[in-house]
């Protein structure tokens, strides 16, 4: 065997692309499947608390360090009526969720989820229904969760336990809006239109509202780019971000699977150039940038994902309950090293969803919470990137798999955080059989040492965590990463992600 490939690249703090926003790190609870109900909120189960919540997925979310939660929905919110969810519990109605073809016991509305969210840590992220419903009932819902008091519907939350208002201020308005499946789909004329006027009338309400116009399902759809350039036209100077929604699906083709971090990195310079092309047509100054509020690894095609049919309309049934391999959780770390990589365009994501549902945790019912491969890259990224996200020179062996052609071997991406004295480098070798040395010049960071080096990879890249056993495949210290005069090099496996950690002196 020869030496393997290598991947040369240079870190310098002198070169940077923003932030890191924690708000990177965010997440989704849906009504759907077992992610609220068993999920999230499972009174009867022995370690739920005064509110019904199980407090083993909460420590769960808290490690896992998730930032914002969207809610309700997803499809579920293009029928939802908010009102169902609040109030004594006892006079809540039994929806149909016609989305997922289930029932909706109401036993968990905004309230509940405000308050789940501050024992969480979390910052709420509310969708409207622009599906079923539109103007009046988004700026009701706002009234009710934002105004502190004094009009009937913050009365009416105070009536309902809750004094203050929760100052949300992240609102999307509707989801999916061009997507057929969607109650109340629309033509990007007639959503832009009606997601401009529920945004003006949002912020008369409060003008410091971070409010998201939807963006097309999928760079799939047919309306893609087009769906982008109407909306926004229509709503420019409304609205803060877009939308953008991107599933990867592992169809036995590992290594056209592991391209997808370099698949979303064309998305998002798709998305960028649609939204400067509107804003540069309206010579406006305002900068719109993006939400990517559902991301992640889902076997779509799979059993896992059919609703039920006919009369059967189940509470919380088993839906969309993805296990996950080390090769997914590879990609998941890879499509967060993409979304931090493009933190001057990309100022949110959510990894949908949290819990049960295509989710880095799992619960069963009445027993035990765990964890999925895909909860680590996620955890240590969350915890470890800070301060500046820096623009790395890389060069790279280039690799093909499918129907996706050359793209780079090494996805990377490191942050700096001067004050704490500490630069971090993500990576991941998307080769599915060849290891990859990476050779980084960092005579820019100074006099360095390394604090730790973890990579997460198996010789069986397709192991999956069970209830049973979610530990025998962890991320485990990286021997080979050396740092020697402003050179720092490791070898890093096939399917592998890495983080290195380096004290900056
Ligand atoms: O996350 C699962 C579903 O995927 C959401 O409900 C929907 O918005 C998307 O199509």
């Amino acid at each position: 065997m020869g030496e393997p490939a290598a991947a040369k690249v240079t870190i310098d703090p002198a070169f940077t692309v923003g932030p890191v926003r924690t708000r990177t790190f965010g997440a989704f609870v849906e009504h759907l499947g077992r992610c609220v109900y068993t999920g999230i909120f499972e009174p009867e189960h022995p370690k739920a608390d005064e509110d019904g919540f199980r407090t083993d997925v909460l420590e769960l979310t808290r490690e896992l360090g998730v930032s914002t939660v969207r809610y309700p929905g997803g499809n579920f919110v293009s029928g939802y009526r908010w009102e169902d969810g609040v109030g004594p519990v006892e006079q809540r109605p039994e929806r149909l969720d016609l989305a997922w073809h289930s029932m909706d016991p109401n036993l968990v509305g905004v309230d509940e989820f405000a308050k789940w969210s501050a024992k969480a840590g979390v910052e709420p992220m509310m969708a409207v229904n622009l599906g079923t419903r539109g103007t009046q009932e988004a700026l009701d819902l706002l009234e009710y969760c934002n105004i502190d008091g004094g009009t009937a519907f913050s009365k009416q939350r105070q009536a309902n336990g809750a004094e203050n208002g929760y100052g949300i201020k992240m609102w999307c308005l509707g989801n999916e809006m061009d997507g057929p499946w969607q109650i109340g789909h629309k033509n990007a004329l007639e959503y832009g239109r009606l997601a401009a006027d529920t945004a003006r009338g949002m912020r008369m309400i409060d003008p410091d509202l971070e409010l998201v116009a939807c963006g097309s399902s999928a760079p799939t759809m047919a309306t893609f780019g087009e769906w982008e350039r109407v909306v926004l036209t229509e709503t420019y100077e409304l609205v803060d971000l877009i939308s953008a929604h991107q599933y990867f699906e592992d169809f036995g083709d590992l290594q056209e699977h592991l391209s997808a971090g370099h698949r979303m990195q064309s998305f998002i310079a798709d998305i960028v150039s649609h939204i400067d092309h509107v804003k540069s047509v309206k010579k406006s100054s305002k900068q719109v940038n993006i939400s990517f509020d559902e991301w992640n690894v889902w076997h779509m095609s799979r059993a896992e994902s059919k609703a039920p049919t006919g009369k059967d309309w189940p509470v919380a049934p088993v839906l969309l309950e993805d296990r996950y391999t080390v090769a997914d959780a590879v990609v998941v770390g890879d499509l967060l090293i993409t979304l931090l990589r493009n933190t001057d365009r990309v100022h949110s994501a959510s990894l949908a969803q949290l819990v049960n549902v295509i989710a880095p945790i799992m619960t069963e019912p009445g027993g035990r919470a765990w964890k999925q491969t895909t909860f680590h890259p996620f955890a240590l990224m969350s915890r470890h990137s800070a301060g500046t996200v820096l623009q790395l020179a890389v060069e790279s062996p280039r690799l093909s798999g499918g129907n996706t052609a050359d793209f780079p071997a090494l996805s990377a991406v490191a942050t700096f955080d001067a004050e704490a004295g500490e630069a971090v480098v993500f990576a991941v070798n998307r080769s599915a059989t060849d290891a990859l040395a990476l050779d980084a010049a960092i005579a820019g960071l100074g006099d360095v040492s390394v604090v730790e080096a973890l990579t997460y990879t198996n010789k069986d890249p397709y192991w999956q965590a069970t209830a049973d056993d979610s530990t025998s495949v962890l991320p485990a210290d990286n021997v080979s990463v050396k740092v020697d005069g402003g050179r720092l090099t490791a070898a890093l496996p096939a399917v592998s992600w890495s983080m290195i950690r380096l004290a900056v002196k």
